[in-house]
């Protein structure tokens, strides 16, 4: 039983873990789960690392997948009212991927492999080009549930934040996960071959996250202003592009 390859695999995660109170991966949490309008969905449909785009999903939302090794990757599409002028709304693109654990105290953390994640803030109003840069943010999430929806009858994922409040629900979306390779996408040092010019350009000129606007890590409270607004971009055309 122990040399199945999913016991291999899952103690492999409890060694790499920095965890020591890591636990094997539950099976519940593999697949990709997408929140309600089930339009932003992690994998190659929503960032390109090689040609370093995303493409901006139909509505606003979030996806998390989750494998049974351990690692995880997720979206982020969200758009920021703008109180004191309605019609200019900011936007809010991140993605991430790494490795992930489940503590013997019921809660996961997430640990991202800081050179690959990005961010593209838009803010149409004030700057005429969007604004990309890496994005490197550690989550604890204190618990998650995964039942049936009673309602929707589709399996759903509850996720609570470091502070206990809810995420907002997550379901099944696909399983097995629909994701990108879970490796280093973006190494520092290595030159992408075959690389467009402009792109390795805009890999070399890519500016480290020093602040980014959002952060979802314990400590960063403030940070959740920016959730839960359901206004749609006002962005045009599908795909968001990178100016320097
Ligand atoms: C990523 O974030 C972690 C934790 O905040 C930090 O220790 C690390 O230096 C960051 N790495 C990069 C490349 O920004
Ligand atoms: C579980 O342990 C981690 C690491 O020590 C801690 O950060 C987290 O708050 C704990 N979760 C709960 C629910 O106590
Ligand atoms: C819920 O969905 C399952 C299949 O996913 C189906 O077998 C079952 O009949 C559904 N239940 C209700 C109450 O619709
Ligand atoms: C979400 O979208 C995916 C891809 O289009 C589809 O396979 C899946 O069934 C959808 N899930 C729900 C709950 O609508």
């Amino acid at each position: 039983m122990s040399s199945s390859p999913c016991a291999r695999l899952a103690s492999a995660v409890l060694l790499s873990a920095s965890f020591a109170a890591a636990q094997t991966i539950p099976v519940d949490l593999v697949g990709t789960w997408s929140s309600k309008a089930n339009s932003t969905l992690t994998g190659p449909g929503f960032y390109d690392p090689v040609n370093e785009k995303f493409t901006e999903p139909a509505h606003t939302g979030i996806s998390y997948s989750f494998t049974a090794d351990g690692h995880y990757e997720e979206a982020y599409y969200r758009a920021i009212a703008n109180p004191s002028n309605p019609k200019c709304p900011k936007g809010i693109i991140q993605w991430q991927h790494g490795s992930f654990a489940f503590l013997a105290n019921g809660s996961l953390t997430l640990d991202p492999i800081a050179v690959d994640g990005r961010q593209l803030y838009s803010d149409p109003c004030q700057y005429k080009n969007s604004v990309y840069t890496r994005y490197n943010t550690t989550e604890l999430f204190e618990r998650y549930t995964v039942y049936t929806d009673p309602y929707h009858n589709i399996t759903r994922l509850d996720l609570y934040k470091f502070d206990g409040s809810p995420l907002m629900p997550l379901y099944l979306a696909y399983s097995p996960p629909q994701m990108l390779p879970t490796t280093t996408l973006n190494p520092l040092t290595t030159s992408t071959p075959g690389g467009a010019k402009a792109t390795a350009k805009a890999r070399r000129d890519l500016p480290m996250n020093h602040n980014v606007i959002n952060k979802r890590s314990p400590g960063m409270q403030q940070a959740d202003r920016w959730w839960w607004f359901g206004i749609f971009l006002t962005a045009s055309g599908g795909v968001l592009y990178f100016f320097f």
